[in-house]
C-alpha cells in the first residue's frame, strides 16, 4: 500500500507538474453553500438560450436506446456536417467537446522532446494537453492581450510539432484578421500541425466571419476545431469536432476513444447543425448583450477587453478575488481568471437581458462595498 506522497512519485513526470482544470462554479454548488434562490451562473461561456426544441426532440425520440453503443463513427452527424461545411465526411473527426479533439492531436503530435507554441492568456487546455504528455510548451508574448503572430513564429523551430491558435480568443475575447491568419499559416513549416480553434467563431458578424474551412485545401498541415459547446448550446452533451486533411484524420481517429461521443450528444448536435435559426438567435442575443455589458463597463468607468466572443473580461482591480466573493452572496457566478495570469481581471459570459442586468446591478453594489 502506498503512503503520504508515493503515488505522486508512481506517476509519469509529466503528471505531476500539472494542476486540475478549473470550471466556473456550478449554480448547485452555489445554492447549496448559500441557500439562494436566484441565481445566474456567467462563468462558462454557455449559451443562455438553452438547448433548442429541435434538440430536445432528438434526445427524445432517442431515449429508448440507451442501452445501445453509440454509432463510432457518428456517420449521421458527420453528415450533417459535412453538408454544412462543404466538405467530405472522411475529414472530420469528432470528440467528446472539443477539448478531447485538442488532446487527441496533442496525443497523436507531441511527445518528451517536441514543442508546442501557443500565445500567454491562450486557453488553458493548450497547456494541459501538451505537458500531460511530456512535450515541452513555448509560450510567446501577447500583443494586447491578443496573438502576437510575430513573436509565435518566431519561436518555431524544428521540434516544434504543434502551434495552437484560439481565434476568437479566451479568455481574453481579442481576433485575428484572416489576411494576418492566413499569412502566418502559409509561413508555417510543413512540419508543424496549426491548431486553429474555432470554439466561438459562429459568434462573429458576417463581416468578420471568414471561410476558413476552404484554407485546408491550400494547407495541409491546418487542423480546425469547433464545438457544439458555446453557440449550439449544447456544452452540457460534449460534442465537438476537427476538420483537418485526411491523413491527419486517419491518425486522430486511431487515438479518439472508439465511443468518445455517446448517442444523445450525437442526434442532439445533428438536430443542432440544421437549425440555422437558432444560430442566428444566439448570434443577435449575444451581440446585443455585448453591446449591454460594455456600456455597463463604461457607465461604471471600468476597463475591459473588447471582444467578439460571448463573453468579457474586465479589469476590477487588486480586489478581484473579493470583488468575485461578493458577487457570490448576489447570486450571480462570473470567472476569476487569475490562472490565466490575469489576476485583476474577472470573465463574465453573455447571459440573457434580464442575467446580465442582475449582474451590473451586483456589480455596482459590490464595487461600492470592497
Ligand atoms: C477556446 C476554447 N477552445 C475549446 C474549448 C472547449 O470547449 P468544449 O470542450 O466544450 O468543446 C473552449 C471552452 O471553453 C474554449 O474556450
Amino acid at each position: 500500500m502506498a503512503i503520504g506522497n508515493t503515488f505522486c512519485n508512481l506517476a509519469v513526470e509529466s503528471i505531476n507538474g500539472l494542476s486540475p482544470y478549473q470550471p466556473g462554479k456550478p449554480i448547485d454548488e452555489l445554492q447549496r453553500e448559500l441557500g439562494l434562490d436566484n441565481i445566474v451562473k456567467l462563468a462558462s461561456n454557455e449559451n443562455p438560450l438553452g438547448a433548442s426544441s429541435a434538440v430536445k426532440n432528438a434526445i427524445a425520440n432517442s431515449i429508448d436506446k440507451l442501452s445501445q453503443y453509440p454509432d463510432g463513427s457518428g456517420f449521421y452527424l458527420k453528415k450533417a456536417l459535412s453538408e454544412k461545411l462543404g466538405v467530405s465526411a472522411d475529414i472530420i473527426t469528432l470528440g467528446n467537446g472539443s477539448n478531447d479533439v485538442l488532446d487527441v492531436i496533442a496525443r497523436v503530435f507531441l511527445s518528451k522532446g517536441r514543442e508546442a507554441v501557443y500565445s500567454q492568456y491562450a486557453f488553458v487546455v493548450y497547456a494541459l494537453a501538451t505537458q500531460s504528455v511530456g512535450a515541452t510548451a513555448r509560450v510567446a508574448q501577447s500583443t494586447a492581450y491578443g496573438h502576437d503572430l510575430n513573436a509565435m513564429a518566431a519561436l518555431v523551430n524544428e521540434k516544434t510539432s504543434v502551434v495552437f491558435i484560439a481565434n476568437p480568443n479566451n479568455p481574453t475575447g481579442t481576433w485575428l484578421e484572416a489576411d494576418e491568419l492566413e499569412s502566418f499559416i502559409k509561413r508555417m513549416p510543413a512540419h508543424v500541425i496549426v491548431v486553429l480553434d474555432e470554439a466561438y467563431c459562429e459568434y462573429l458578424d458576417q463581416g468578420e466571419s471568414v471561410d476558413t474551412i476552404g484554407w485546408l485545401n491550400k494547407y495541409a498541415n491546418l487542423v480546425i476545431t469547433r464545438t457544439f459547446s458555446k453557440a449550439y448550446g449544447l456544452a452540457g452533451l460534449r460534442v465537438g469536432y476537427a476538420v483537418s486533411h485526411p491523413e491527419v484524420t486517419d491518425l486522430l481517429n486511431r487515438v479518439r476513444q472508439p465511443f468518445n461521443v455517446n448517442s444523445l450528444a450525437l442526434v442532439a448536435a445533428e438536430a443542432a447543425v440544421k437549425d440555422e435559426q437558432y444560430i442566428n438567435k444566439s448570434r443577435e442575443l449575444n451581440c446585443k448583450g455585448l453591446r449591454q455589458l460594455s456600456e455597463g463597463f463604461d457607465l461604471l468607468g471600468l476597463s475591459y477587453i473588447p471582444s467578439v466572443g460571448n463573453f468579457i473580461s474586465l479589469e476590477v482591480g487588486e480586489k478581484t478575488a473579493d470583488v468575485y466573493l461578493k458577487l457570490l452572496q448576489h447570486g450571480v457566478i462570473v470567472r476569476p481568471i487569475a490562472t490565466y495570469n490575469l489576476p485583476t481581471f474577472l470573465r463574465v459570459s453573455v447571459g440573457l437581458p434580464a442575467e446580465n442586468k442582475m449582474f451590473l446591478v451586483a456589480l455596482e453594489k459590490v464595487l461600492q462595498d470592497v
